[in-house]
């Protein structure tokens, strides 16, 4: 039997989708890189916005005939998505047969197996999750950890791997699905997250990125000690063979000069962070529930600049937002000169049914202001990204190659790796499987040819284009950058 997954949306359902194929493979699966001969093919969706879910649906919807054309073949559904509609899923698309929500993916092979014996559609979500606080216990339970089988080939590159330190968020933004759709805050044991590491050394891994929906409020207590994220750096340093560690996304109040002391002493942490700032209007953080003021925000960059040489913040920012006036938008764009961001991930504000801002506040900004709102941002964004990119101009960085480029350089708009499924970057997709399986085939049919575009990453996270051997995928080496581009610095091999 064999299945192919189509993974949407954030870092966390690229790992999810690695699982799950890791558990159908141990189960004697075969994994392919195109639907078309697949028996059963699994959508890993997002709901964080609308439009992620009108795509889903539609291509839901083109899934019918290939269904019709191919009796007993199977469609699952997984992820958040499948969590906030549950059985209405199977009302927009009465042909899916698999339902699972993200803290039920432990029993995807159970539920394929279930819906081959009995040709019943399955459906496997967690409780609902209304309040904010005083969980019943069975809900917090129905929000199963999933324990990872880690199979190198289910991952796009053998040397790179996401390893989740947390599940869920409590932080309750106001226009969030996440803390319903992915429920509590539930945080690993160290020393499971460690023998991860460990398994994932062994199998010749060198860069781990650290996933968490809050990955600085990481905290577990055990015989009265209590583990944060600057102590699981510090364990993770130490595991022989892995070079490089990263973690997303980080939120701005959690940032403790512990864990930017980690990031600045420890060998293996990298100088990069992602820590959403999402707008920079007070009065809209307020609405938007985020736990700090702008000021807070600025002075947190400035710790981090101060802390951490060539550090790279990147930031998300949410345009449009309930109510938000035209003065409100211009203090996000003040934000974005001051913080000096890498790059920015704008989204347009989608009202999200159920949540906080969808009862309190009207989506009242038209769609165009919006639009508009959101190109304004990016260009402010991209001539700071460009202005940062051009003072690598002659320096040499090391990186870690990636492999092939996918595209010819000037076109490389951004390789992306943290949203598969976002408004400004939306080809950039290389989450996304079939694009995944695209760089591997690359990989093979170019052979060690010397002339290859590849590309690779600096410790800040830039993306570096350059012609070399492919047989460099894989390994760390010095480039020395010749030209810039906003999201892409170009170079040549210095050594
Ligand atoms: N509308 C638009 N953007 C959203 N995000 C989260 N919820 C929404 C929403 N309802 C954005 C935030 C978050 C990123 C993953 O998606 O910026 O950081
Ligand atoms: Fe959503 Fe806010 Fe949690 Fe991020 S911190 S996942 S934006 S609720």
């Amino acid at each position: 039997m064999k299945f192919y997954i189509e993974t949407v949306g954030c870092q966390m359902n690229a790992l999810d989708s690695e699982l799950a194929a890791a558990a159908l493979i141990s189960n004697g699966w075969e994994r392919l890189a195109t639907r078309k001969d697949a028996d059963l093919v699994i959508f890993n969706t997002c709901s964080v916005r609308e439009h992620a879910e009108e795509k889903i649906y539609s291509a839901l919807g083109r899934l019918k005939h290939w269904k019709t054309q191919k009796p007993g073949s199977l469609i699952a559904v997984m992820g958040c998505m499948a969590q906030k509609d549950k059985g209405v899923v199977f009302q927009r698309a009465p042909y899916v047969d698999i339902v699972v929500g993200p803290g039920r993916l432990d029993q995807l092979v159970e539920l394929v197996n279930l819906a081959i014996a009995t040709g019943e559609p399955q459906l496997a979500v967690s409780l609902d999750r209304f309040q904010r606080r005083d969980m019943p216990r069975e809900t917090r339970e129905s929000f199963r950890q999933f324990d990872p089988i880690r199979l190198p080939e289910t991952r796009p590159r053998v040397f790179q791997a996401m390893v989740r330190i947390m599940f869920g968020c409590d932080k309750f933004c106001s226009y969030c699905v996440v803390p319903s759709a992915r429920g509590p805050e539930q945080c690993r044991p160290p020393r499971d997250i460690l023998e991860e590491v460990k398994t994932l050394a062994d199998q010749g891994c060198l860069e781990i990125t650290l996933l968490g929906q809050t990955v600085n409020s990481y905290r577990y207590v055990e015989d009265g000690k209590t583990t944060r994220l600057a102590e699981l750096l510090e364990m993770i340093d130490r595991v022989p063979g892995i070079r490089r560690v990263r973690f997303v996304s980080s939120y701005p109040t959690d940032m403790t000069d512990e864990l930017l002391a980690a990031v600045r002493d420890l060998p293996t942490s990298t100088p990069y962070l992602h820590v959403p700032a999402q707008h920079g209007d007070n009065g809209v953080l307020q609405r938007m529930r985020r736990r700090y003021s702008v000021e807070e925000y600025k002075e947190l960059v400035d710790r981090i600049y101060e802390t951490i040489p060539g550090a790279a913040i990147t930031s998300d920012f949410i345009v449009g937002f309930c109510g938000e006036t035209e003065e409100e938008f211009q203090r996000t764009i003040d934000l974005v000169r001051y913080a000096r961001f890498k790059n920015s991930f704008i989204f347009k504000y989608s009202e999200r049914p159920g949540n906080e801002a969808s009862k309190r506040y009207a989506d009242d900004v038209p769609e165009e202001v919006k639009k508009r709102r959101n190109n304004e941002l990016l260009a402010v964004q991209n001539e700071i990204s460009a202005e940062l990119n051009r003072r690598f101009l002659g320096e040499t960085v090391e990186i870690l190659v990636e492999g092939p480029s996918k595209r010819e350089a000037r076109s490389v708009a951004q390789e992306e790796t943290l949203y598969a499924e976002c408004e400004t970057q939306e080809d950039a997709s290389p989450t996304r499987d079939a694009d995944n399986f695209t760089s591997l085939d690359a990989l093979v049919s170019t052979g060690s040819s010397s002339n290859t575009q590849l590309t690779g990453r600096t410790p800040c996270d830039r993306i570096v284009v350059f012609n070399g051997s492919t047989t460099l995928t894989g390994t760390f080496q010095r480039v020395r950058i010749t030209d810039t581009a906003p999201f892409t610095l170009f170079g040549e091999l210095a050594d």
